[in-house]
């Protein structure tokens, strides 16, 4: 059965939410799962026994999270050997504007550059703000931003943003010529 590793980073827990549901259809499809959470310490299995990688990581503060950074380099070579997607968490996935969808794709790219890997698919996803998980500053600063990109948040503080049917497919157009 094919294998297909995906590895994630999350702070606030939506992309761990978001590989999870990527698991999920992945197995649903009758293919198997390396599931790995790289903010539980360096992972030692990588892509070698797998036949496709998805990689997942969110933006904070304009960045992506080291723990990913430093996987993807440790294991470049596997990782280039197979096919490949990027799933990349932001808020600014689910701007109204069209310039910062396109800064955030820059900042996707920049972060390839200097990992020296490019995914063979980028995949822009909508995140989520759980104002219960963030600090006053934190709060304030993301709900600023969420403002200034014309993003509506829920009232009650939890607001999801992921189009979870844009996730699956995703996942569909990923898996299918793995399948075939
Ligand atoms: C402190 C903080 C800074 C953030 N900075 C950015 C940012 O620079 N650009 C962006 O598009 N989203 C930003 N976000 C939104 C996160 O990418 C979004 O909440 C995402 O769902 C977080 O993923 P995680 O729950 O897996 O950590 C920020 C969120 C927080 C809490």
């Amino acid at each position: 059965m094919k294998r297909i590793l995906v590895a994630f980073a999350s702070r606030e827990g939506q992309t761990e939410k978001i590989a999870h549901h990527i698991a999920r259809r992945i197995e649903d499809k009758g293919l198997a799962t390396r599931l790995i959470d790289l903010m539980k310490g360096p992972a030692d299995a990588g892509a070698d026994d797998c036949d496709a990688v998805i990689l997942a990581g969110s933006i904070h503060r304009g960045r992506h999270d080291q723990e990913l950074s430093h996987f993807i380099m440790r294991h470049a070579p596997a990782l280039r050997k197979v096919p490949s997607a990027f799933v990349c968490v932001s808020l600014s996935a689910a701007s109204m504007h069209s310039h910062d969808r396109a800064a955030i794709d820059e900042l996707a790219q920049s972060f390839f550059y200097d990992i020296g890997w490019y995914p063979d698919q980028l995949e822009h996803v909508a995140g989520a703000v759980r104002d219960k998980q963030l600090n006053l500053l934190e709060r304030y600063a993301v709900h600023t931003v969420m403002y200034q990109k014309d993003i509506p948040s829920d009232p009650t503080g939890d607001t999801e943003l992921t189009d979870w049917t844009a996730v699956d497919a995703f996942v569909d157009g990923f898996v299918a010529p793995l399948k075939a």
